[in-house]
């Protein structure tokens, strides 16, 4: 162990509406498999060895975190912003006491409940050496570019191209200082390594089981639940 993978902490943005689900609940709320999908994702992260704490982020009018079993180590909360990027950053800004600069910490999208221990063991393994990287993976169906009327118009190139999953693993510094550069400029990153990207950095990218999906409709929750009754 160095001090870079000691006392490891994940940011957990949990503060999104789930417009696509379309329940009056948050989805993170919705049952999965017998138990709320955000409980679900936590006890994940909560029983990898190398993850010490939990900073969950929050909407600022929600009303069923107090519902929410919790794992036995520190969980943090903080309260996000109106997109994924801004409840991140607010979650690394009250992480400020806890972790130096040069520390790793983890992001993990309250919304994929079926990451494997072993994911985010390879990424750790290589990601650390690498100076910040993600778990992803790469295309596999033929990718078309559509018209405005859904007309395929031209086949893209799959080589070279990834899905962007997460967890994703950069150090505490880098990243508050790519994201709030992000914000500044006014340019909406979509993920972490996004915003480490237009400051130069080149993450690492891991390749992490398909299996890691981000519940987003409905079918996904049927997906996850047939998923995780497997032992994924
Ligand atoms: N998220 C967040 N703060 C936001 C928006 C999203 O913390 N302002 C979180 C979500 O709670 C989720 C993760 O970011 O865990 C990925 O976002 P997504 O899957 O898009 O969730 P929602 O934004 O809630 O769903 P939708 O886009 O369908 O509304
Ligand atoms: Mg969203």
């Amino acid at each position: 162990m160095t001090d870079t993978d000691a006392a490891l902490w994940c940011v957990v943005p949990a503060a999104g509406r789930g417009t696509r689900v379309g329940s009056g609940i948050p989805k993170q709320y919705l049952p999965l498999a017998g138990k709320p999908l955000l409980q679900r994702t936590l006890d994940r992260l909560a029983a990898h060895p190398s993850v010490a704490g939990l900073m969950v982020v929050l909407a600022a009018d929600d009303t069923h975190w107090p519902n929410i079993g919790l794992p036995g180590i520190p969980v943090l909360t903080a309260i996000g912003g109106a997109e994924r990027a801004d409840s991140v950053l607010a979650g690394l800004h009250a992480l400020r006491a806890k972790v130096a600069d040069g520390n790793f910490v983890l992001v993990h999208d309250a919304a994929r409940p079926c990451v494997r221990a072993g994911d985010i063991s390879r990424l750790l393994d290589f990601g650390i050496p690498a100076g910040g990287a993600l778990l992803a993976a790469p295309l596999r169906d033929t990718l078309k570019r559509a018209d405005t009327q859904n007309c395929s118009v031209a086949t893209e190139p799959r080589e070279a191209r990834w899905r962007a999953l997460t967890p994703q693993l950069f150090r505490y510094g880098e990243l508050v200082a790519a994201l709030e550069s992000a914000r500044a400029a006014g340019i909406a990153v979509t993920d972490e390594a996004m915003a480490m990207e237009r400051m130069g950095y080149r993450p690492l990218l891991v390749e992490g089981a398909e299996s890691n999906i981000k519940v987003t409709t409905p079918a996904d929750f049927a997906l996850a639940e047939f998923l995780l009754e497997r032992g994924n």
